[in-house]
């Protein structure tokens, strides 16, 4: 899922991190990230505790002293990418050590704490395996390894520890930054594996996340995403919607937006936030993977269709233009056609203005692994084109409403062609636009004039700074 040029990257996809080779870097680190956002997060701060210690970033992990894979276990697929990874940097890591050199492997992340014995015992050229409340031990761990073999695997499952090892001092690659919030999810769905991988819901104290944003907002970050598994669950001092309204009142942060969200923990005080709070971005990703509540019951998700279908209309009868987002599973064991036609027909109610959808993966351990009735591989993928089609059709058609508007456009980079820029519209739309780089950072007025599925094109109107 990359439409949104690696930002909002969810499972089973990759983002390099931007590497920002300081000119003081002695040795080489090459991250690979797959998965969620919150990977993503972890990796750049996994790139934060290891600068010290003489470890710049590079892209190509042949230069590599140090490769890390920050793994990603939510489907089967992604499991398997990394083992064939691993394959390949065994090799590299051969042909460095027959130049006489070394390259010290390590694998972080939800795969890392789900099968960290396994990892070791499948690939011997791992050198460590770290969990993700454990990567803050990083440079001990690799001191350690140096030194000997053994003590190669980290996975504990304490988040507090490892915030409060953090430093709220980054150095973010560009104007908008994610920031973890909350981390581990309690909900127990019957086909999820984060509950195993990150543990149980934690939040850290808003005192901690407002010194890091406001880290952020020094060197000119101006648009936050909070992270959590279940970032609506924040259950710090004054609740998600709380947070929001503090880290609003930090100068030069202009908008925040937050994911991923449950149904269950959408409370009052946070969707009256979005009628509220300007800097809060009308964008509400909200996942409800199905349709049918005889499935939704047997994935454990405590709310029906109705339910949601209730909740969308709260939210939007608060914040009218609100872009909302989803996530779908399709062929959970069980699911019949009735039961994905009732999917369709809820997608059809809301109205989505972007989506993420999946094939059951069954995943070990977890209880729908064990249901019977397993959906053939053949009809999922057959539910799965039909989903996407009508989601695809639906982006477009709210991408085409577009045209036309003038949206403020938060300018992050340099665009495709050259001349241009692209940044995001509040809805998240990537927008692109000929404009000077200098605008880059700034919320600038944006004439939309046309619309593709998955980005948009438009002239700046007038130069014009909005805010
Ligand atoms: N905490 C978030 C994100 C969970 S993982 C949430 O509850 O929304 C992101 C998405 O991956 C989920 O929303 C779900 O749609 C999908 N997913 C999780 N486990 C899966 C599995 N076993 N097979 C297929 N998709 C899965
Ligand atoms: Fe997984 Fe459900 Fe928790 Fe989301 S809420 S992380 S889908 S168990
Ligand atoms: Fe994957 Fe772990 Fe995120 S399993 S989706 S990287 S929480």
């Amino acid at each position: 899922m990359l439409p949104l040029g690696g930002r909002n990257l969810r499972a089973g996809t990759l983002t390099p991190i931007t590497p920002a080779m300081s000119a003081h870097a002695r040795k080489r680190l090459y991250i690979k990230t797959y998965g969620c956002q919150m990977n993503v997060y972890d990796s750049e701060r996994m790139a934060d505790v290891l600068a010290p210690l003489g470890y710049g970033l590079t892209e190509r992990p042949a230069d590599a002293d140090l490769v890390v894979l920050n793994t990603c276990h939510i489907r089967e697929k992604a499991t398997e990418k990394v083992y064939s990874e691993l394959g390949q940097l065994k090799r590299l890591k051969e042909a460095r050590a027959a130049a006489g050199g070394e390259m010290t492997i390590a694998v972080a992340g939800c795969v890392a704490q789900a099968e960290g014995e396994e990892i070791m015992r499948r690939q011997p050229a791992v050198d460590l395996v770290v969990g993700p409340q454990a990567y803050h031990q990083l440079p001990e761990l690799i001191a350690r390894t140096h030194r000997a073999r053994g003590e190669r695997l980290a996975a504990d499952f304490a988040p507090q520890t490892k915030f409060d090892a953090l430093s709220p001092e980054r150095r973010p690659g560009g104007v908008a930054a994610f920031l973890t919030v909350q981390e581990g999810c309690d909900k127990f769905c019957t086909f999820c594996v984060v509950p195993y991988t990150r543990g149980a819901e934690w939040s850290r104290p808003a005192e901690a996340i407002e010194a890091e944003a406001r880290a952020l907002a020094a060197r000119g970050v101006r648009e936050v995403t909070l992270l959590g598994q279940n970032v609506n669950a924040y259950a710090g001092e004054g609740g998600l919607a709380g947070l929001i309204r503090r880290l609003a009142r930090i100068e030069g942060l202009d908008r925040i937006r937050y994911t991923t969200s449950h149904p269950r923990d959408m409370d009052q005080a946070l969707i009256a936030a979005h009628a509220e709070v300007p800097e809060l971005m009308p964008y509400l990703h909200l996942p409800v993977q199905a349709g049918s509540d005889r499935v939704l019951k047997a994935m454990n998700r405590a709310h029906t269709a109705g339910g949601y279908l209730r909740l969308i209309e709260t939210i939007r009868a608060h914040r009218p233009d609100i872009a909302i987002s989803g996530d779908f599973i399709v062929g959970f064991p069980g699911e019949r056609e009735a039961d994905f036609e009732a999917t369709l027909e809820l997608v059809r109610e809301v109205g989505y203005a972007q989506a993420f959808s999946f094939k059951y993966s069954r995943r070990p351990g977890t209880p729908a692994a064990a249901l019977p009735g397993q959906v053939p591989e053949a009809v999922k993928e057959a539910r799965l084109h039909r989903l996407q089609a009508l989601l695809e059709e639906q982006q477009g058609a709210f991408n085409a409403a577009q045209a036309g508007r003038t949206l403020p456009v938060l300018f992050e980079k340099a665009g495709r062609r050259p001349g241009q820029l692209v940044g995001r519209s509040p809805y998240l739309q990537a927008v692109h636009a000929e404009a000077p780089d200098r605008l880059i950072g700034q919320i600038i007025a944006v004439r939309v004039e046309s619309a593709a599925a998955h980005s948009l094109a438009g002239r700046l109107e007038a130069g014009l700074e909005i805010a």
